[in-house]
C-alpha cells in the first residue's frame, strides 16, 4: 500500500490545475490511464469562455449560461464560476499558457475573444484553434518540474475503496484507489485521505463523438458503484458539427467557425438553419444539432455542410490551422469547399453530484470537470464554459479539501485479491460488447428520443451488463474490460436518468413529450446505487 496527502484520477485541466496547486501542501499522485496528454483537455479546440472585456459584464455571461441550461443551472454556482474566471485566467497565463491577442486600434494589444453559440458577446479565449492543447501542454509542463507529483501514467483506477465496502460502522468514506498498473498487470494499492476524480466524460458511449478513446465515463461509474449520488445523466450534449470523412474518426470542426460567420447549407447547397432559430447558426448547440439532424431525416444524406469560403483565405488559415492542415491532409481545402460535418457526442452534462467546491456525498471523494455534475450546465452547457468551470472548480476543491483535512483513520487497506482467475480467452468478446453499447446507444438514445427506444435500450443493456459483469468476476482484468465495464454502467445511468424525465428539455428531447413541463420536471434527476 502506498499513501499520498491527495490522489488525483485524471490529467484533463481540472486534474492538472488541483494537483498543482495540492502540490503546495502535500504528495500528489496524478494517475492516468494512458499518457499524461491524453484528455478531453487537450482536444478542446474553441476556447476558455470568460469575462475579460469591459464591453462584456459577468451578468450577460450568467444570463447567457442560465438562458442555455433551460431553467436546471443552479444559480449560485453560475455566479460563482462566471466572477471567479478573471482571477484563474490570470493564473494560467501566469503558468505561461498563452491566449492570442491582436491590436486594438490604439497602438495597443488586446485580448482576441472569440464567439461561440448562445453567448450574446465575444468572450471566448483562446490560442488559435488548439486552446486545449496550448493549456495541457504548459501544465504539464509545470507538473514535470514538480517533485512533490508523482504522475503514474498507464495506470487504470479500478474501484474506489470506501469504509462501507471494507464494513466499518462508520460515515461511508473514500479512502483510497485501488489501481491496474498496465504494464505489470498488478493491481496497486493507494491510500489517500483525498481523492479528487477528474476523469472527464463519456463521449465513447456513442458509436460518434468528438471525444478521445479516453472518454469511457470511468469517474461516473466508479462513484456509482461506490455509492455516491449521480445526477442528470440525460443530458448529453451533441455538438453539431464534427467532421464526415471515411478515414478520420471523432475530428471537430470548432463553433467558432460558425461564430466567425460560417453557415451551415444541406446537400442543395440551401441554408436551412434561418427555419429553426432566428439566432441561425449561432443558436445554442441543442436547437443547432436538432435542426441538422431533422435536415438529414428529411433528405436521407449523410451530412450537411459547414461553408465558410466567403472568407478571405488568409484570415482561414491564420485562425484555424488546425482545422484546415487536418482537412487538407484528407483531401479538402476549407478556403475553397464547404466542410462535411455531422452531430456528434461531445460532453457529459450531469455527473457526479457535487457542490460549488466539488464534494460529492461520499466523504473524501471529490469531482471536478465533466466528470461533476455541479449545477453550471443545466440541461445543456453553454459553449466554452467548461474548461473554465475546470479550473474554478480545482482551485474550490483545493481550498475545501486542505481545509477540512482530518486525521488519518487508524488500520490498514486490504491489498487487492483477484481470486482465481484466468486471462481472457477470445477478445473479440469485449469488441463486441462495446461495439453494441456504442450503436445501441446512437441508435436509441441519440438527439431524438421516444419513451419505446429508451425501453427497449434499457432492456439491451441490462442482458450487456450482466455478460460484462461475468467477464469481470471470472477474468484477469485489462484496460479493456475495465472501461468496457465502466462504459455499460454509464450507458444504463443515460438511459435511466432519460426514462425518468418525461418532458423535453434542452439536451433530452423526446418525441412522447414535446414540451418542457416546468410543474414536475424543473429538477435535477438524482439517482444512487441502492
Ligand atoms: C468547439 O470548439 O466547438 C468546442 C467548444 C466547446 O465544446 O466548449
Amino acid at each position: 500500500m502506498r499513501e499520498f496527502d491527495f490522489i488525483v484520477l485524471g490529467s484533463g485541466i481540472a486534474g492538472l490545475s488541483f494537483a498543482l496547486k495540492a502540490a503546495k501542501v502535500g504528495t500528489v499522485a496524478l494517475i492516468t490511464k494512458r499518457g499524461r496528454a491524453d484528455s478531453n483537455t487537450a482536444w478542446a479546440q474553441g476556447g476558455v469562455a470568460c469575462v475579460m472585456s469591459d464591453e462584456d459584464s459577468f451578468e450577460l455571461h450568467i444570463r447567457d449560461t442560465l438562458d442555455a441550461g433551460v431553467g436546471l443551472c443552479h444559480e449560485d454556482v453560475v455566479r460563482a464560476v462566471v466572477t471567479e474566471g478573471p482571477a484563474r485566467i490570470d493564473e494560467l497565463m501566469y503558468l505561461g499558457v498563452h491566449f492570442d491577442h491582436r491590436e486594438n486600434g490604439n497602438g495597443g494589444n488586446e485580448l482576441d475573444l472569440g464567439r461561440e453559440g448562445g453567448h450574446s458577446k465575444r468572450r471566448v479565449l483562446h490560442f488559435q484553434d488548439a486552446t486545449g492543447r496550448e493549456i495541457e501542454h504548459r501544465l504539464l509542463e509545470q507538473i514535470a518540474a514538480n517533485s512533490q507529483i508523482e504522475v503514474m501514467e498507464n495506470h487504470m483506477a479500478v474501484d474506489l475503496i470506501t469504509t462501507g465496502k471494507l464494513g466499518y460502522a462508520m460515515e461511508n468514506s473514500c479512502v483510497g484507489v485501488y489501481v491496474l498498473n498496465e504494464s505489470t498487470g498488478v493491481v496497486e494499492t493507494l491510500r489517500s485521505d483525498v481523492t479528487v476524480a477528474a476523469t472527464g466524460g463519456c463521449g465513447k458511449v456513442y458509436l460518434y463523438t468528438t471525444n478521445p478513446d479516453v472518454a469511457t465515463g470511468d469517474g461516473v461509474a466508479m462513484a456509482w458503484r461506490a455509492g455516491a449520488t449521480i445526477a442528470n445523466m440525460e443530458f448529453i450534449q451533441f455538438h453539431p458539427t464534427c467532421l464526415y470523412h471515411p478515414d478520420i474518426k471523432s475530428f471537430l470542426i470548432s463553433e467558432v467557425v460558425r461564430g466567425e460567420g460560417g453557415i451551415l447549407i444541406n446537400e442543395r447547397g440551401q441554408r436551412f438553419m434561418e427555419h429553426h432559430n432566428p439566432q441561425k447558426e449561432l443558436a445554442p448547440r441543442d436547437i443547432v444539432a436538432r435542426a441538422i439532424d431533422a435536415e438529414m431525416k428529411r433528405s436521407g444524406a449523410k451530412c450537411v455542410y459547414l461553408d465558410i469560403t466567403h472568407k478571405p483565405v488568409d484570415f482561414i488559415i491564420s485562425r484555424f490551422p488546425t482545422i484546415y492542415e487536418t482537412c487538407l491532409r484528407y483531401g479538402l481545402d476549407i478556403t475553397k469547399k464547404p466542410i462535411p460535418v455531422v452531430p456528434a457526442a461531445h460532453y457529459q452534462c450531469g455527473g457526479v453530484k457535487v457542490d460549488i467546491n466539488g464534494e460529492t456525498s461520499l466523504r473524501g471523494l471529490f469531482a471536478i470537470g465533466e466528470v461533476a455534475c455541479n449545477g453550471l450546465h443545466g440541461a445543456n452547457r453553454l459553449a466554452s464554459n467548461s474548461l473554465l468551470e475546470g479550473v474554478v472548480t480545482a482551485h474550490r476543491a483545493f481550498e475545501k479539501s486542505t481545509r477540512q483535512r482530518r486525521e488519518r483513520l487508524p488500520f490498514d487497506l486490504p491489498e487487492w485479491r483477484s481470486g482465481e482467475v484466468q486471462d481472457v480467452d477470445e477478445l473479440v468478446v469485449i469488441s463486441h460488447n462495446w461495439e453494441e453499447i456504442r450503436r445501441l446507444m446512437w441508435d436509441y438514445v441519440g438527439i431524438v428520443r421516444t419513451g419505446k427506444r429508451l425501453q427497449r435500450a434499457a432492456t439491451r443493456l441490462r442482458n450487456l451488463h450482466a455478460e460484462v459483469q461475468e467477464f469481470y468476476w471470472n477474468f484477469k482484468i485489462s484496460t479493456d474490460l475495465l472501461e468496457l465495464r465502466n462504459l455499460v454502467t454509464v450507458a444504463s445511468l443515460v438511459v435511466d436518468c432519460a426514462l425518468s424525465r418525461k418532458e423535453s428539455r434542452g439536451l433530452h428531447y423526446t418525441l412522447d413529450h414535446l414540451e418542457r413541463d416546468d410543474v414536475r420536471f424543473l429538477h435535477d434527476t438524482i439517482t444512487r446505487r441502492n
